[in-house]
């Protein structure tokens, strides 16, 4: 099958177009024949070598996790599952090996969705890393609620472009950063307060609206300020997500009541479909999605390195689907 792989970590010139064998499903799998994948930070960096010590890699690695595409094959173990179903998915694993940008794809069955039928393949690929993320950190572990107050760390990329709608979905004020030239866009997906974090520190203009803290933080970003900034604008019983790292060890959140956590997402298929069906019924609106070639996807990685992407990079694996 055609795809892109690499066989030792490194920069995104280790990103090879070839032909590999095409994998094999287990019993509780399908295998689907891949019509876009979406593209993620964490494949970049799993390409360039970070987090060995959570995910291994058996080479040669296909990267991506995102996908929509079309079922060519069951495993006998599968339910409710057949050849031709139209489906969108998260083909995560802790030992990465066969991913999604490739023409086939083996893929637990109780980590897909049907693909709804106004969607598009490109929009569906783009969509279940960011929303399972989103939903699982806003809705699941945040309990957000009819007047409750967020802060979306960074919300022009993947994750904040969904998050932000989802909250609002939920009832939300929404707190959130960008640079200048992602402020309207933002504001279009619902944010209240836009915060320009070239302009002042992000945690003194939250502060100013909201001086007790806010229901729930989100935290895109990391290092060590970053988290105990977040600590500290939770307001007294709130929660704060960490995207990238464990929270602080600090007495702090005890002391006032917090939980936190670092949220690793789940490929919960079930969940999926509940997000695809408030896609379909636009409860929530669909982020732009830029569709780059297969073949590109050395540049989607360097692109994504950039830390500037708005909304989602999909790669095209098929053309005729
Ligand atoms: N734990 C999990 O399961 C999980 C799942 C998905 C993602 N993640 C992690 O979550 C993080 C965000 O993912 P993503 O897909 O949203 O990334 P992304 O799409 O690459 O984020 C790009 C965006 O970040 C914004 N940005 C960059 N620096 C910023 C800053 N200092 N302040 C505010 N915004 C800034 C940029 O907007 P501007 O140009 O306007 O600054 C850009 O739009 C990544 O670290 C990713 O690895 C974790």
């Amino acid at each position: 099958m055609r795809a892109i792989y690499y066989t030792a970590h490194g920069d995104t010139e280790v990103l090879t177009a070839g032909e590999l064998p095409t994998p094999p499903i287990e019993s509780h799998q399908v295998l689907v024949r891949v019509a876009a994948a979406g593209v993620n930070p964490i494949d970049r960096r799993l390409r360039a070598g970070e987090l060995q010590e959570y995910i291994s890699r058996t080479f040669p690695v296909v990267p991506g996790w995102d996908f929509s595409g079309v079922i060519v094959a069951v495993g006998e173990e599968v339910e409710g599952w057949k050849v031709g179903d139209e489906v969108v998915g998260l083909a995560f694993a802790w030992s990465v090996q066969h991913g999604t940008y490739a023409e086939f794809v083996p893929v637990d069955a109780t980590a897909i969705a049907k693909k709804p039928p106004g969607l598009s393949f490109s929009d569906g690929a783009a969509l279940p890393l960011v929303s399972l993320t989103a939903w699982q950190s806003l809705a699941e572990y945040g309990q957000l609620r009819e007047g409750h107050s967020v802060f979306i760390q960074a919300g022009a990329g993947g994750i904040g472009s969904v998050a932000i709608p989802m909250a609002k979905h939920l009832g939300c004020r929404v707190y959130t950063t960008c640079s200048a030239g992602n402020r309207d866009y933002v504001k279009a997906l619902g944010a209240d307060v836009v915060i320009d974090y070239n302009i002042a520190p992000y945690v003194d203009a939250l502060r100013e609206h909201e001086p007790n803290g806010v229901n729930l933080v989100l935290e895109t970003l990391y290092g060590d300020d970053i988290s105990l900034n977040a600590i500290g604008l939770a307001k007294n019983g709130g929660a704060v997500v960490f995207m990238n790292n464990e929270p602080p060890a600090v007495s702090e959140i005890d002391e006032r009541g917090l939980r936190s956590t670092f949220l690793h997402h789940r490929a919960d298929g079930a969940m999926l479909a509940e997000l695809m069906a408030k896609y379909q019924h636009a409860e929530l609106p669909v982020p732009p999605v830029e569709i780059m070639p297969l073949a590109d996807a050395r540049e989607a990685h360097r692109r994504s390195e950039s830390g500037r992407t708005r909304g989602k990079i999909v790669l095209q694996v098929a053309t005729d689907l």
